[in-house]
């Protein structure tokens, strides 16, 4: 990525710092646009250390004026500005539709008109299969999203795939699993429920299991995530593809809770019911089949998730109050 002029969507949240800080180190000309809405995963701590190796710009990418400034010149886009809370997309629909679909159609048009050569990755998510019909699930696995947010995802990786086909926009999917670590939101179960765990955890009070916590989850470290991300942008076979993410080592949400405590002195989990809020739109049992990125790419997750933890833990220790 030396040289390279890469503008990154989101990029003060948590995938997108770690990945523009990765950026940075490379060489790269990062321009990282975001709007920085208090209740979604941006936070200027993420790059303050390394604001003056960037260019920020403040915009919506809801804005397409904004957008169609910002594409121009680009060699690479990745688009990860998204509204993340799937019970506040139940909550607020029209807002998660304006983002994760409308606004991704604007800005894949914004390069259609001004900068067809740009090379995207896009950043979708699991959520998008709904209840898994089997385990682990493949990319071939029937798309039932639960909640709006995953609807709207769907809708947002397919304006990329019908870009690169159509337009020959280049453009490749990958669909996140929970990815943790540094730089995520803790201070609310947001983003995922690991992060208000993580906070719970340094806080003192106990974790909070929903239901039997017998559904297994897989989670892929940032670091990991940032590797794939990079892999898709630079491997012309990724173009026009979409791809799972995943983790060779899924826990249920028990076994985490317990290992996550086995980190912090006097640290305990306790089972509550499920909200029912929560209830509805959970997914139960899910494992992501990652062979097809493993086999393309031989990505494999490097950081197996008690490590993660413990790194994550460590980094929250020194900056909780940023995090806050
Ligand atoms: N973290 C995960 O576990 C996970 C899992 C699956 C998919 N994803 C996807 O990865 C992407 C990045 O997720 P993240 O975990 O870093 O979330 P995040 O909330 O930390 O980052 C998203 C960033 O987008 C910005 N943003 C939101 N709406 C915007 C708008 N309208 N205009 C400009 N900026 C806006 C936010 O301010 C935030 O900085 C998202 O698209 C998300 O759907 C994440």
């Amino acid at each position: 990525m030396e040289g390279k002029k890469v503008l990154i969507t989101g990029g003060l949240g948590f995938i997108g710092s770690n990945l523009a800080r990765r950026l940075v180190q490379e060489g790269a000309d990062v321009t990282i646009v975001d709007s920085l809405i208090p209740e979604y995963g941006g936070n200027p701590r993420n790059l303050h250390d390394i604001k003056d190796q960037v260019t920020m710009n403040f915009s919506d990418v809801r804005d397409p004026f904004s957008m169609n400034q910002l594409v121009q010149g680009q060699d690479y886009l990745f688009n990860l500005a998204g509204q993340t809370s799937h019970l506040d997309s139940m909550e607020n629909p029209f807002t998660d539709l304006d983002i994760n679909a409308k606004a991704q159609l604007s800005i894949l048009e914004a390069c259609r008109n001004h900068n067809p050569d740009i090379r995207i990755v896009f950043a979708s998510t699991r959520q998008i299969y709904g209840k898994p019909q089997y385990l682990p699930v493949d990319e071939k696995h029937p798309l039932h999203p639960v909640d709006v947010n995953g609807v709207n995802k769907m809708a947002g990786e397919c304006y990329h795939i019908l870009y690169n086909d159509v337009y020959g926009i280049s453009a490749s999917v990958l669909r996140l699993t929970n990815t943790y670590g540094p730089r995520m939101r803790i201070k609310d179960a947001r983003q995922t429920f690991l992060g208000i765990w993580i906070r719970n955890l340094l806080e003192g009070k106990p974790i909070q299991v929903f239901g039997d916590g017998r559904q297994r989850r897989d989670y892929n470290y940032v670091e990991d995530v940032v590797d794939a991300l990079l892999l898709a942008a630079s491997r012309p076979e990724a173009e026009g593809k979409i791809f799972n993410l995943g983790a060779p080592d899924p826990l249920n949400l028990l076994d985490t809770a317990q290992l996550m405590c086995n980190f912090v002195n006097g640290a305990s989990y306790e089972k509550i019911p499920f909200p029912e809020n929560r209830e509805a739109i959970d997914i139960g049992d899910f494992i992501c089949n990652y062979h097809a990125f493993e086999k393309a790419f031989r990505w494999t997750p490097k950081v197996e998730f008690a490590e993660g933890i413990e790194r994550s833990l460590q980094y929250f220790r020194d900056e909780l109050e940023h995090y806050l």
